[in-house]
């Protein structure tokens, strides 16, 4: 029986990145088992599902991004059985599970690709990735111009059978991650194959890394501006990217996920990492048969200021809301500063101004109509680790660049769970333990059990949000009606009678409306809106809408 309910469209979903949430054998590394024993903290925090980061077998050069076998867990993390008892005390817990599957790429240790080495050029083998010759009299130079994500071109050589200098192979992220090519149909296939293997082992749902991509312009032609692909990670490079091919992928995967919901009633997930230039394109990808939420990043690109975030909000309402799915919002994730941090700046260090924003955004972004993602140690308000010494860094950004701008381990350092040093209870029962990334002295401040103890902690705000938002029917899907609003302070109200207020400047405000206070994000003294603080009122009816 199906139910008319669907659930995704205000879910609140949590991104466990494994390798540092919670470590059961004491190698440093999170894991499976760690994810099952954190379960009931998150069902505490209150959140719908979990979105796990990828765990599968892979020589890990980009973490787990570079899948070897798409059908299984690498020991590092656990075991298919491990993953079983997962997914199982989960669905007890009524937590959803979403995995992150990654089909731009694999591993250079995938057999397909090794096979595709040995096969030689021309071969079916090669066909299933982006093998070509190179340019130039010896074929030295690369088949095209394009920059790889993560720094240098994004083509590489290499030697065949006779030990000659051969073909290059198409990768838009690192050499160790080769782009599959979605024109040979037994790439679909293998794919769906995937999706039924996890899908019968009961997940709920998937993340899918870099939805944009798969498809590149068939003729691989040069792109007309290379440096504008080389200064930016954003998709920028139309011919690798955002090719009208991809949406026929996504309607097939959605309706694989619809055949089991036929089957048992049990709605399933797509949730896609959409990079595209503006929101219209965006919301392509969740027309009602393809994707069902695309995360909206711009949100997390918005600058701290209240046009901005206005700005942002209404594009995302307008052009997605028509698609009848609704807006996915993302404020931290694995590969962005944390906004403690990201909104603290320039302000001087312990202002306090970046957590004070921090918080308010996170009321922000709860009172939105849609979903939202919570990436791990949110809820904590941790900060990113800045000052993490070049040889612990493990982003191949930083391999392939050599400079720590974009670095990603500082927000990836692993989560504080309990006690005065590290490994700050991450690592169970071996206290000499040493975490894959050093955790900074002052995360005690911010483990876990001290968050749950204090009440004016990051934790509880987002808990007692969370529960609002269970409580409340004005929150999650819906309608925002723009309010009335001094400058630098946005307010809007959500269906029947609850407004939302943010404060982006550092002087108060007087709150713009009266009506009996749900939440705050700060002191939030009778009809005055301090700066830097956000908050939720039940109001009584006197506000007035925005011109
Ligand atoms: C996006 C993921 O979020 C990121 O962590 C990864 O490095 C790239 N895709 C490549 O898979």
């Amino acid at each position: 029986m199906l139910s008319k309910y669907h659930w995704w469209r205000d879910a609140v979903i949590y991104q466990v990145y494994v390798r540092s949430f919670l470590d059961s054998t004491g190698d440093g590394v999170g894991d499976l088992a760690g994810v099952r024993a954190g379960l009931p903290y998150l069902k505490k925090l209150g959140v719908d599902g979990i979105w796990l980061s990828p765990f599968y077998p892979s020589p890990q050069h980009d973490h787990g991004y570079d899948v070897a076998d798409y059908c299984d867990v690498d020991p590092l993390f656990g075991d298919l059985a491990e993953f079983d008892l997962l997914v199982t005390a989960a669905r007890r817990l009524g937590v959803k599970v979403l995995l992150d599957i990654v089909p731009n790429h694999c591993s250079s240790e995938h057999p397909w690709f090794q096979e595709a080495l040995s096969a030689g050029p021309g071969s079916a083998a090669r066909a299933r990735f982006h093998f070509a010759d190179g340019r130039g009299a010896d074929g030295s130079e690369p088949p095209n111009n394009w920059h790889a994500m993560f720094g240098g071109p994004a083509w590489s050589r290499v030697t065949e059978a006779d030990g000659r200098p051969g073909q290059w192979y198409l990768h838009m992220f690192t050499p160790e991650q080769p782009d599959w090519n979605w024109r040979d149909p037994q790439v679909g296939a293998e794919f769906d194959r995937v999706l039924r293997f996890w899908l019968d082992r009961g997940v709920d749902g998937f993340r899918i890394d870099v939805a944009a991509g798969l498809f590149k312009h068939p003729e691989l032609p040069d792109s007309d501006d290379p440096e504008a692909d080389a200064r930016t990670r954003d998709s920028v490079n139309p011919l690798a990217w955002n090719q009208p091919e991809v949406h026929a992928v996504w309607r097939s995967w959605r309706s694989i996920c619809e055949e089991y919901t036929a089957r048992d009633g049990r709605e399933r997930l797509l949730v896609g990492e959409v990079s595209v230039p503006t929101a219209r394109e965006h919301a392509l990808y969740v027309r009602s048969d393809e994707l069902h939420q695309a995360f909206f990043f711009d949100l997390l690109s918005a600058p701290w200021d209240a046009d901005a975030f206005r700005k942002v909000v209404s594009e995302a309402m307008q052009d997605i809301a028509g698609t009848g799915s609704t807006v996915t919002w993302v404020l931290n994730n694995h590969d962005q500063v944390r906004t403690v941090t990201r909104y603290g700046e320039p302000a001087p260090e312990g202002s306090g101004l970046g957590a004070a924003r921090a918080r308010a955004a996170a009321l922000l972004m709860l009172a939105l109509p849609g979903a939202a993602y919570i990436y791990q140690g949110e809820e904590l308000g941790l900060p990113e680790v800045v000052d993490l010494p070049d040889d612990v860094l493990t982003d191949p950004i930083f391999r392939r660049t050599g400079s720590r701008a974009r670095i990603r381990d500082g927000c990836r350092v692993p989560l504080p769970w309990s006690g005065q040093a590290s490994p700050f209870g991450f690592t169970s029962g071996v206290e000499s333990a040493k975490p894959w990334l050093p955790q900074p002295e002052y995360f005690a401040e911010y483990a876990t059990d001290r968050a749950l103890a204090d009440t004016r902690s990051f934790w509880h705000l987002y808990r007692d949000g969370l529960q609002l938002r269970a409580a409340l029917p004005q929150l999650g899907e819906g309608t925002l009606r723009w309010l009335d609003s001094p400058p630098g302070v946005l307010a809007f109200a959500r269906g029947d009678g609850l407004v939302c207020a943010v404060n982006f400047g550092t002087a108060p405000s007087s709150a713009p409306v009266s009506g009996t206070p749900l939440l705050s994000s700060g002191p939030c003294p009778a009809g005055v809106l301090p700066g830097s603080t956000a908050a939720w009122w039940m109001s009584d009816g006197t506000e007035s809408p925005a011109p």
